[in-house]
């Protein structure tokens, strides 16, 4: 399957943005590395140059077949009379929202990002229906749908607004990411500025630089702001970014329709 994989969209392409995709061969060792962390459904993944979606749809697969076991395990202890049809559906549907709202990509290309989204969301479904034994409600794939669009964001993950390299995309500065927190079946959206979200090397000196490129669309008033400076893994200083905007618990199976309001 390797050998078929289509790694060059275009010459243009390669010369313009080094679009060059990754053989599955190369992302499942490299995905190995993390294999822990790709195991677990809530673990936070963002790719800065996700290009179609090479290692995000592996991410997915990883999480989602955690998910399967968990249910084959679960489904061995049921009574015969407490398999009903459709028993998985619930419990799937609440971890799989929580995997899918864990997976992160930005990408220069618009093609690339609608891609991503298509071939994540087919994934999603397809995997629901192979292990609930059913299709999806278009609730739930709207509000997986509704994930994608915000998780899955064009932009240019290098440069902010006055440097772009593609006129018009949004730079670092004007990148917005969605943290998702489930609380039972419903999720709490927070919306923070990509450029303030502590990165591997990001220190407190920083901060600075930060503000005085704050954008005005989603500013909290400075006296609103409670940043805090938290410990890295290695005891380095980083700033707890402020969320631009916050929104209230919504049941998982109304992100769009709540989210479009
Ligand atoms: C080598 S490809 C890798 C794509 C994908 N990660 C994969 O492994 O299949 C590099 C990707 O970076 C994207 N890219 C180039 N410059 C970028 C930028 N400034 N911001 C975001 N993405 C960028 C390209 O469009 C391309 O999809």
């Amino acid at each position: 399957m390797a050998g078929k994989e289509k790694q060059v969209i275009s010459r243009d392409r390669v010369t313009q943005h080094g679009e060059v995709l990754t053989a599955r061969r190369e992302v499942d060792a490299m995905l190995d590395l993390v294999k822990q962390e790709t195991e677990r459904i809530d673990s936070r993944f963002l790719e800065p140059a996700c290009g179609t979606g090479n290692f995000l749809i592996v991410i997915l697969e990883r999480k989602l077949a955690v998910i399967e076991r968990k249910l084959n395990q679960k489904e061995k202890k049921l009574k015969k009379a407490e398999k009903r049809p459709g028993w998985k559906a619930k419990p799937f549907e609440l971890d799989s929202m929580i995997a899918l709202s864990s997976i992160y990509g930005i990408d220069i290309l618009e093609d690339s990002i609608e891609a991503a989204r298509s071939r994540l969301l087919a994934f999603y479904i397809e995997t629901y229906q192979r292990i609930v034994g059913f299709a999806p409600s278009n609730e739930l794939i709207g509000s997986a749908r509704f994930i994608l669009r915000k998780n899955i964001l064009l932009g240019d993950a290098i440069n902010t607004q006055d440097k772009v390299s593609v006129p018009g995309i949004p730079g670092l500065d004007q990148i917005v990411f969605t943290e998702w927190s489930p609380i039972g079946e419903f999720f709490k959206r927070r919306e923070f500025r990509f450029d303030s979200m502590p990165m591997d090397g990001a220190d407190a000196a920083s901060a600075e630089t930060k503000k005085s490129n704050q954008m005005e669309l989603f500013d909290e008033p400075e006296n609103a702001r409670q940043e805090q400076i938290l410990k890295t893994d290695t005891g380095k200083d980083i700033m707890k970014p402020s969320p631009v905007k916050e929104y209230p618990p919504v049941h998982y199976l109304k992100l769009a329709e709540e989210g479009e309001k």
